[in-house]
C-alpha cells in the first residue's frame, strides 16, 4: 500500500463535526484503492488564535506545505469577529491560498433527481443542473492594496482595490476552457466589463484565450449572472469569474441545489490541493451534530480526484452520496415530513455503509 499525507484542519463551528465525518469516508475510499492515509491535524482560524495567537500557525503552513492535500472544515464565528483585522480567522484560508498558490477553485454545482424537489426553486427549473463554478481564488478585491481606517478632511474612510493583472485572468480562463473539455463545452465569463476596468481587461483576455483554446465563450454581466442562476440554472455549464463574484454566486448556486451544506470545493493551483466545503462555520447550528457533512465529503472525493489521482474511489463517494440521498435520509437542512432526519454522523455512517 502506498502511503499519502494529508493535513486535516477542522477549523471553527461546525467545521470539526463535518471533517470528522469526511476523514472517515476519505480513509475507507483511499485504503479500497490501496492508499494508506497518514493524517496531520493542524490548528488555523479561531481555534488556532485561541491557543496561539494567530490563525495560521507556521506549523500549520508546514504540513500544508508537505502534504498530499489539505482538507479543510471551515473558520471564523462570533467570538472572534472583534480581533485585529489582520488576525481574522478567515485569514487563515485567504493565506493557505496564497501560500500554496491555488489560484483556480472548482465549485461544482450538481442537481440530482433525488434533491429536486428539495431546492426552494421548481423542480423543472433545477433538474438536471450541471454547473462548474472555476473561482480565481487569490487576486481581485481579496488581495489588492487595502486600508481599514483613514481620514481625509474629517471624514473617516475605508477601501479596498480591485486588480487583475494579465497573466492572472489567462490561467483561470485557460483551466476553465480545459474544464469545459470534459463537459459541454462552453464557457460562461462573468463580469462587471460596463463599469470596472479590472472586469474590461479580464474580458479582452478571456476573449483572447478562449480563441486560443477555441472554446465557446460568452460575456455576462455578474449582475444579470445572479439573476439567470435561478431563472435558469440549466443554461450554464461552466462559469469562470473573479474572486468576489465567484464567492457570491457559489451561495446563490447552493440555493439551486438545496442546501449550502452540499456543496464542496477544490482548491488547485501551484502547491498541494486545499478541499473544503464552501459553507462556513455556522455558528448558529455548531455543536448540535446537525450539519450537512455531504459538502465536506464531496470535497473528500475531489481530493481523491484531483490531488491522489483516485477517480475510482472518489466516483464511488459519489455515487455513495447519491444513494442515501435517494434513500430519503437527510439532515435537518434538507429535511421535510415524510423523509428519515438524520444527524452529521449518521449521515457519514450511512454513506460509509453504501461504500
Ligand atoms: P455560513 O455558511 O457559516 O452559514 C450560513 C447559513 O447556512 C447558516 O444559517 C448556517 O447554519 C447554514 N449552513 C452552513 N453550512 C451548513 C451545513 N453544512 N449544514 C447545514 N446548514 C449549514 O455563513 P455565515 O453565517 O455568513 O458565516 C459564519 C462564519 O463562517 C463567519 O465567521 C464567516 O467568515 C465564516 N466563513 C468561513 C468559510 C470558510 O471557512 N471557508 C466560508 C464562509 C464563511
Ligand atoms: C469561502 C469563504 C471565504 C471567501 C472567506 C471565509 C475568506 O466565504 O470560501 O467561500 O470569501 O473566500
Ligand atoms: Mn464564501
Amino acid at each position: 500500500m502506498s502511503s499519502k499525507k494529508i493535513a486535516i484542519i477542522p477549523g471553527d463551528g461546525i467545521g470539526p463535526e463535518v471533517t470528522a465525518a469526511a476523514r472517515e469516508i476519505l480513509t475507507l475510499a483511499a485504503r479500497k484503492a490501496g492508499l494508506d492515509l497518514e493524517y496531520a491535524t493542524c490548528l488555523a482560524g479561531g481555534a488556532a488564535i485561541d491557543a496561539t495567537g494567530v490563525p495560521l500557525p507556521d506549523d500549520t503552513l508546514a504540513a500544508a506545505k508537505t502534504a498530499d492535500a489539505v482538507l479543510l472544515g471551515a473558520v471564523g464565528g462570533p467570538k472572534w469577529d472583534t480581533v485585529a483585522p489582520d488576525i481574522r480567522p478567515e485569514k487563515a484560508i485567504l493565506g493557505l491560498r496564497k501560500a500554496l498558490g491555488l489560484y483556480a477553485n472548482l465549485r461544482p454545482v450538481k442537481v440530482s433527481a433525488a434533491l429536486a424537489a428539495y431546492s426552494p426553486l421548481k423542480p423543472e427549473i433545477v433538474t438536471g443542473t450541471d454547473i462548474l463554478i472555476v473561482r480565481e481564488l487569490t487576486g481581485g478585491i481579496y488581495f489588492g492594496p487595502k486600508c481599514e481606517s483613514e481620514t481625509a478632511d474629517g471624514v473617516e474612510r475605508a477601501w479596498d482595490t480591485e486588480i487583475y493583472s494579465v497573466p492572472e485572468v489567462a490561467r483561470i480562463v485557460r483551466m476553465a476552457c480545459k474544464a469545459a473539455k470534459g463537459r459541454r463545452g462552453r464557457v460562461t465569463s462573468v463580469d462587471k466589463a460596463n463599469v470596472l476596468a479590472s472586469s474590461r481587461l479580464w474580458r479582452r483576455v478571456a476573449s483572447a484565450i478562449a480563441q486560443e483554446e477555441g472554446t465557446e465563450l460568452s460575456h455576462m454581466y455578474v449582475d444579470n449572472c445572479a439573476m439567470q442562476l435561478v431563472l435558469g440554472p440549466k443554461t450554464f455549464d461552466v462559469i469562470v469569474t473573479g474572486n468576489l463574484f465567484g464567492d457570491i454566486l457559489s451561495d446563490e448556486a447552493a440555493v439551486v441545489a438545496g442546501s449550502i451544506g452540499l456543496l464542496p470545493s477544490a482548491s488547485i493551483g501551484d502547491g498541494p490541493g486545499l478541499y473544503e466545503p464552501i459553507h462556513g462555520s455556522a455558528p448558529d447550528i455548531a455543536g448540535q451534530g446537525i450539519a450537512n457533512p455531504v459538502g465536506t465529503i464531496l470535497s473528500a472525493a475531489m481530493l481523491l480526484r484531483h490531488s491522489l489521482r483516485a477517480e475510482a474511489p472518489a466516483a464511488a463517494v459519489e455515487q455513495a452520496v447519491d444513494a442515501v440521498l435517494a434513500e430519503g435520509y437527510r439532515t435537518a437542512d434538507l429535511y421535510r415530513p415524510g423523509l428519515t432526519k438524520v444527524s452529521t454522523e449518521e449521515m457519514g455512517k450511512l454513506i460509509i455503509k453504501q461504500l
